[in-house]
């Protein structure tokens, strides 16, 4: 049964069974909590085959997973080593454009989170409206507009999932931003705010001026709703754009997924020599101050009831060994 964007007749009680479900799913196939957790948008899913020691799961052998359909988009879930730092890739996404309930969209990478993965990367593809944001230019998020007419967080509620009311002043970590910038091979990363519409169609020209006096510079179908639902269980976000074409009315072309699929290929090396400078970085970055957080796993400590849950915002300390421990772990 589909329900809509707005549906609240769905308990958060069920949601939180599937993402204990899920979770337990994937420890029985070897997932664990990682370090970092990257999201790949369409066309970017080759960074994950850099992975060492790499784990790959079909995401739809995780039965609560929603199906992944999009082209373009692996549809794995691969866990690896980059170095000394336990990377999750989701390689695909569902999006709210394929009918996806907010909650469904999110459940992958709440999974990942309450597995107690602390860091999570999450990338797209976007048109660019401001000048500067040519095809083939990467550009961090600092912000976005949430244009989709939804949240993941309508509905009903549970505290294990983050507050009610979380404060989006700091959405994508400005600290990961810093890390990001040092690492950038060319010195040429943008910085802008991501807009989110709906989709599935492009935009129309007018539209895309309405984004511009918004205060939006790249626009896309994606990251929203899971930099929302991470946010606001304590997780730490960061966001990249690859800019694979100029906005409707930018341009003589108009937008297409083709063009779209053809230049992320393109950007796509310059992407991965970025992460992975960036990934063992970003992973290491500390946050004594955070209100809410992921719960945590000990690396290899027994299994209790009570650790199937996300950690509450009462809980602010880390586990030793984390990577907000500062800790490093051997190899398994
Ligand atoms: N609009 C919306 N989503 C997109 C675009 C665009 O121009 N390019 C890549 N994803």
């Amino acid at each position: 049964m589909r329900e809509s964007a707005f549906g609240t007749d769905r308990s958060i009680q069920e949601e939180i069974e599937l993402l204990r479900s899920a979770e337990r799913g994937l420890r029985n196939r070897g997932i664990e909590q990682a370090d970092i957790a990257v999201v790949l948008g369409s066309g970017l899913k080759d960074f994950a085959a850099g992975l060492e020691e790499a784990i790959e799961l079909p995401l739809h052998s995780i039965q609560e997973f929603p199906k992944v359909r999009v082209r373009g988009q692996g549809g794995m879930l691969v866990q690896g080593w980059l170095g000394e730092t336990l990377v999750h890739c989701l390689t695909g996404r569902v999006h709210l454009y394929e009918g996806y309930h907010p909650w469904e969209v999110v459940r992958a990478v709440h999974s990942l989170a309450m597995l107690g993965t602390p860091n999570f990367f999450l990338t797209n593809a976007a048109g660019g409206i401001r000048e500067d944001l040519m095809p083939g230019s990467l550009m961090l998020l600092t912000d976005h507009l949430n244009l989709a007419a939804t949240n993941p967080l309508v509905g009903s509620h549970n505290e294990s999932l983050g507050p009610r009311f979380p404060a989006l002043n700091e959405v994508y970590d400005p600290r990961g931003r810093k890390v990001l910038r040092s690492c950038d091979p060319g010195h040429g990363l943008r910085e802008g705010v991501y807009a989110q519409l709906l989709g599935p169609s492009y935009e129309t020209p007018a539209e895309i001026r309405m984004v511009r006096t918004l205060g939006g510079d790249a626009v896309g179908m994606s990251t929203v709703p899971e930099a929302i639902a991470l946010h606001a269980m304590g997780c730490r976000v960061f966001g990249l754009s690859v800019i694979t074409n100029r906005a409707a009315g930018l341009s003589v072309e108009a937008p297409s997924h083709q063009e779209v699929l053809d230049e992320t290929i393109r950007a796509a090396e310059r992407f991965e020599v970025l992460l992975n400078r960036a990934i063992p970085e970003l992973a290491m970055i500390r946050d004594p101050v955070k209100k809410t957080r992921a719960k945590r796993t000990k690396a290899k400590g027994p299994k209790k009831a009570s650790r199937k849950t996300p950690q509450k915002a009462s809980q602010k300390t880390p586990p030793k060994g984390s990577a907000k421990d500062g800790g490093k772990r051997s190899k398994r």
